[in-house]
């Protein structure tokens, strides 16, 4: 019964509001500097002209700063088209062609199944949000399908102790055991830890960061 229910619920709608209604600063989830994605991403040591992946990336300060540091080759996705044209406004003129803005479910997809050789696979507090088997399996599938051969994938999701709702939503909480599970024995895992974040208003949120490398 809570499967059926939770596939009826309107996602896309309820992440178009949550953007419509308040601004990007002001979310649960706004990070201005997002330290820990960023220390990640510098350990795997890419070329800039990676193709760097971010699911389900709302209107996220990461992408302005990729490009910053030189990346040229980045693809975003949301279900909410409100999040993508936020982040497209807020990204420098000069820098909007190098990147790729795919209006899609990451539980249903479609366009991101054309997706392929992804260098780099970034998920911040995106994956926690499937909480049926299906949307989770759909969800790994999709990674494994799109990831080059010795690839990097970053999930940073809320760990065991973590907060167990999100945006009004449930949440499926995990350690870098169960995300290794999911992702299989073709995945070895290189860094994990713990997070702490502190969100606008102050209060803590728990996360598990982990970095995992696609065997060649
Ligand atoms: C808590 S926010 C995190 C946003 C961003 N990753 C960050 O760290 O700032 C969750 C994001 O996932 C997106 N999202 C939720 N379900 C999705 C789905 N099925 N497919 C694609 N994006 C989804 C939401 O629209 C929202 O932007």
């Amino acid at each position: 019964m809570e499967k059926k229910l939770s596939q009826e619920y309107d996602f896309e709608k309820h992440w178009n509001n949550a953007y419509q209604k308040t601004t990007a600063e002001n979310l649960g989830w706004y990070e201005e500097d997002p330290i820990p994605s960023m220390d990640l991403i510098t350990a795997c040591n890419l070329p800039k002209d990676a193709l760097i992946f971010n699911a389900g990336v709302g209107a996220a300060t990461l992408i302005e700063l990729l490009l910053n540091k030189g990346y040229t080759k980045i693809v975003v996705n949301d279900i909410a088209e409100t999040a993508l044209d936020e982040l497209k406004n807020n990204l420098p003129i000069s820098k909007k062609s190098q990147v790729q803005f795919i209006v899609d479910d990451l539980t249903n997809p479609t366009e991101l199944l054309k997706l392929n050789n992804i260098d780099l696979w970034h998920d911040r507090a995106v994956l926690h949000f499937f909480t049926t088997q299906q949307q989770q399996q759909t969800y790994f599938d999709l990674i494994k399908k799109n990831i080059s051969p010795e690839g990097y994938v970053i999930l940073a999701e809320f760990n065991i102790e973590g907060a167990k709702k999100c945006s009004g939503l449930d949440v499926f909480n995990y350690n870098e055991e169960m995300l290794q599970e999911r992702l299989g024995s073709d995945f070895k895992l290189l860094k994990s830890f713990n997070y702490t974040y502190t969100q606008p208003s102050g209060n803590k949120r728990e996360y598990v960061y982990t970095l995992f490398q696609k065997k060649a």
